[in-house]
């Protein structure tokens, strides 16, 4: 990994850590009764629990591109975080993929209870939304709206939960290739296209930048969910923090289980060839971001 890039992807996962931690303190926020003890707790045991914070860093670096205010980028990265722990939560419980361990640690529902993991995933998702229609996001009403809705699209029933659900019927009924990429664009490109689209959203630049950085999103976020069924299958539960080798057994739709492991990784080398691509206009202010779309091919954890 290049050492600029090691250094920032460190640098704006613990922006993110400090975000969100004061996002998730036990006091309430004007307009809430209460926090529940139990409920923070095991949110935070989902949140604050390490996790590599790519679309956090994917959110606060397609921003700096285009010259947004670091601040609100930094609260719509912590929005977006909010969501993916939550999507990991409901992911990891006994009625979906049934998961005993998560980066590094016991699942929510394994720390917690079943009842309080739904709720944790439940609570986060509606903070996520909170946080960006928050007084305290310095943006435009506009801006704000437009973000609000497309994370809802990305995050919702034709985005990550639909795909989810793509994903469970894909264990009864055995999709082709088209419906293994549909499922996988949902399931996990959904919100990283949210995460790199968002940048120029926040800096309020010119439309065709915002599609240029929504179609790179989609690249990489297709990439990443290959490198993740392709690291089911080669990487360890220690350098993963989560199990492996679970979805051959699952009887998981994968494009690694239908084509195997040699064209999944030169597979990776065209996705990253075409979301570089993408960029190109940019020269050398987008290096972070290409750099995050090699980072994310060749990751082994
Ligand atoms: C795991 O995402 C879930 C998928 C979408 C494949 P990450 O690999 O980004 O998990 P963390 O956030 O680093 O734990
Ligand atoms: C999960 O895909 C995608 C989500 C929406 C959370 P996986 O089920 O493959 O993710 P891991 O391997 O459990 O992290
Ligand atoms: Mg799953
Ligand atoms: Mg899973
Ligand atoms: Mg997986």
């Amino acid at each position: 990994m290049d050492d600029e890039f090691s250094t920032r992807l460190t640098t704006r996962a613990a922006e993110a850590q400090n975000c969100l931690d004061k996002l998730l303190e036990a006091q309430p926020r004007n307009g809430e009764i209460a926090r529940p003890e139990r409920l923070v707790a095991a949110m935070r045991h989902g949140v604050l629990n390490g996790g590599k914070r790519l679309r956090p860093f994917l959110v606060m670096e397609s921003a700096a591109l285009f010259g947004a205010k670091p601040a609100a980028a930094l609260r719509v990265a912590a929005a977006l975080e909010c969501i993916h722990c939550y999507s990991l939560i409901h992911d990891d419980l006994p009625a979906m993929d049934d998961d005993d361990l998560r980066r590094g640690q016991p699942t929510v529902h394994r720390a917690f209870d079943e009842a309080t993991a739904i709720l944790a995933g439940d609570s986060l998702l509606t903070l996520a939304f909170d946080i960006i229609a928050n007084d305290d996001t310095a943006l435009s009403a506009k801006a704000k709206l437009t973000l609000v809705s497309m994370l809802a699209r990305a995050s919702g029933l034709g985005g990550m939960a639909g795909g989810q659900m793509y994903d469970l019927d894909a264990a009864r009924t055995a999709p082709d290739e088209a419906g293994i990429i549909r499922l996988q664009a949902m399931k996990t490109g959904a919100l990283i296209r949210f995460a790199c689209e968002a940048g120029p959203v926040i800096a309020g630049a010119p439309e065709p930048d915002r599609e240029r950085l929504a179609e790179f999103g989609s690249a990489i976020g297709l990439a990443f969910q290959l490198a993740d069924d392709l690291l089911d299958l080669t990487s360890s539960t220690e350098k993963m923090g989560k199990a492996t080798d679970k979805d051959a057994a699952a009887g998981k739709a994968t494009l690694v289980a239908l084509h195997g492991a040699d064209w999944a990784r030169s597979q990776l080398k065209g996705l990253v060839t075409q979301a570089t691509g993408l960029l190109a206009p940019y020269g050398s202010a987008c290096a972070m971001l290409t750099q995050a779309a090699h980072f994310i091919a060749a990751r082994d954890s």
